[in-house]
């Protein structure tokens, strides 16, 4: 008997279920939200009270709790995110840095927050508490509780506030 999504994922709220596709084999916890037209593939695991906006694809990566990505952000195969994880609109993540098959996956560690529309490569770290400043392309690892941004993202952060370069 075909199930529907609600009896799949009891205590998940889909915002229209004839929207949303949830491949067999990925888990989803309850309090989660999922908005409409995403995508979220066989093996991802995503934890509680996490929000997923409209139009994500989430292929099979591991989402911790109260994780929030924002509409339209791509989530690739083997991404790490802890618990507490913001993800802005737009967000790119990927695997694969020279595009032959030769796989890497970020991790995203509990607390930091990705600015909208940023690009996260293949294999990268981005610390605790750290911030990604929108439209970043993040190359390189980022120290826990920094603030990056930037093309390339470069660390630029005097105490709690960004300076510019007077
Ligand atoms: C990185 C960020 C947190 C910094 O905020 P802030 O501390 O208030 O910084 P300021 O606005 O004072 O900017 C400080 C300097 O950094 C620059 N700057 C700020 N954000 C930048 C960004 N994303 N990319 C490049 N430069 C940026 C500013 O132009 C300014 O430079 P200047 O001094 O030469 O003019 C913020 O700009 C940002 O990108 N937030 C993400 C917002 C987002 O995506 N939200 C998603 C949910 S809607």
């Amino acid at each position: 008997m075909l199930l529907s999504l609600e009896e799949r994922f009891p205590g998940v709220r889909f915002y229209n279920p004839f929207l949303v596709e949830v491949q067999e084999g990925a888990t989803i916890g309850p309090g989660t939200r999922v908005g409409s037209f995403t995508l979220i593939h066989a093996g991802a695991v995503v934890g509680e009270g996490c929000t997923i906006g409209s139009h994500c694809n989430i292929h099979s990566a591991r989402l911790g709790a109260r994780v929030s990505i924002q509409t339209g952000c791509h989530i690739t195969r083997g991404v790490v995110i802890e618990d507490d994880v913001f993800i802005g609109p737009g967000v790119v993540t990927l695997n694969d840095r020279q595009m032959d098959g030769r796989f890497s996956f970020p991790m995203i560690c509990r607390g930091a927050r990705i600015g909208g529309g940023s690009v996260i490569l293949p294999g990268v770290r981005i610390g605790a508490d750290s911030v990604v400043g929108a439209g970043s392309v993040v190359t390189r690892d980022v120290p826990e509780a920094a603030t990056v941004l930037g093309n390339p993202a470069r660390f630029r952060v005097v105490g709690e506030r960004l300076r510019g370069d007077e």
